[in-house]
């Protein structure tokens, strides 16, 4: 069973909520370690995938020269060089070639009947191996998003800040990190400490936003 939720706990995720902001000014001295990075890394990989195939990938890019290497291609903004990190989230064209993994770790935990789990990966792969290029990298983009909106949500819990970047060179990107055509960047996401507060940003009013069973023609 889902286990109940504190009113403790609740208001902690909504101050995490409430005080992320994109952070453009970093604190060049505050190192994050691989270790830490690897465990933001994996909660953030907890966010729900189409069909649990994890389309995201994590290019982690904390040497030095690296960094001042993506100044240009990200338009030169600063805070690629300043933050303790930058993940480039990016999307897998071909997250299919996972499926068998996946299916066998969930048989291995005992959440799946083996073979069942077996029937999953054949149809998994047969599904996503065979789905037009513009499909597969719309999923690849929405999965690799949810991750990044959970790694940033993650950070914050932590203490930490980040941004989330478009503001790339897509090309020069991919070129520059090798990335082929197997893999999307999505979105360069800097994490560190701040050095300066992200400044305040407002919301359309939610009636704005939203729909009730209809999308009603004045919006
Ligand atoms: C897809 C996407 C691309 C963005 N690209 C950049 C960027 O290149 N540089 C930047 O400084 N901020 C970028 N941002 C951050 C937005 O400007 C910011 O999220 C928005 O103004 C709301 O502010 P908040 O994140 O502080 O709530 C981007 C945000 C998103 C979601």
């Amino acid at each position: 069973m889902t286990p109940a939720v504190t009113a403790e706990q609740v208001q902690s995720f909504i101050d995490v909520v409430q005080s992320r902001r994109s952070v453009r000014k970093y604190d060049s001295d505050t190192k994050i370690s691989r270790d830490e990075l690897k465990e933001i890394l994996t909660l953030a990989s907890k966010a729900p995938s189409s069909s649990n195939m994890q389309h995201w990938r994590y290019l982690v890019i904390d040497s030095p020269e690296r960094k001042q290497e993506l100044l240009p291609i990200a338009n030169s903004q600063q805070q690629v060089v300043e933050a303790s990190a930058v993940i480039a989230i990016l999307g897998d064209l071909e997250g299919w070639r996972n499926a068998d993994q996946i299916y066998r770790q969930a048989a291995e935990a005992g959440y799946m009947a083996p073979d069942l789990a077996k029937q999953f990966a054949e149809r998994s792969t047969q599904m996503y191996s065979s789905l037009p290029k513009d499909r597969a990298r719309e999923i690849a983009v929405i999965d690799a998003s949810l991750a990044a909106m959970q790694l940033m949500l993650v950070a914050r819990a932590k203490g930490y800040d980040t941004v989330p970047m478009g503001g790339f060179d897509r090309e020069k990107f991919k070129a520059a990190f090798e990335l082929g055509d197997r893999y999307v960047p999505v979105m360069l996401i800097p994490i560190g400490k701040a050095a300066q507060e992200g400044h305040p940003t407002t919301r359309l009013p939610i009636e704005d936003v939203t729909f009730w069973n209809e999308v009603s023609p004045s919006h």
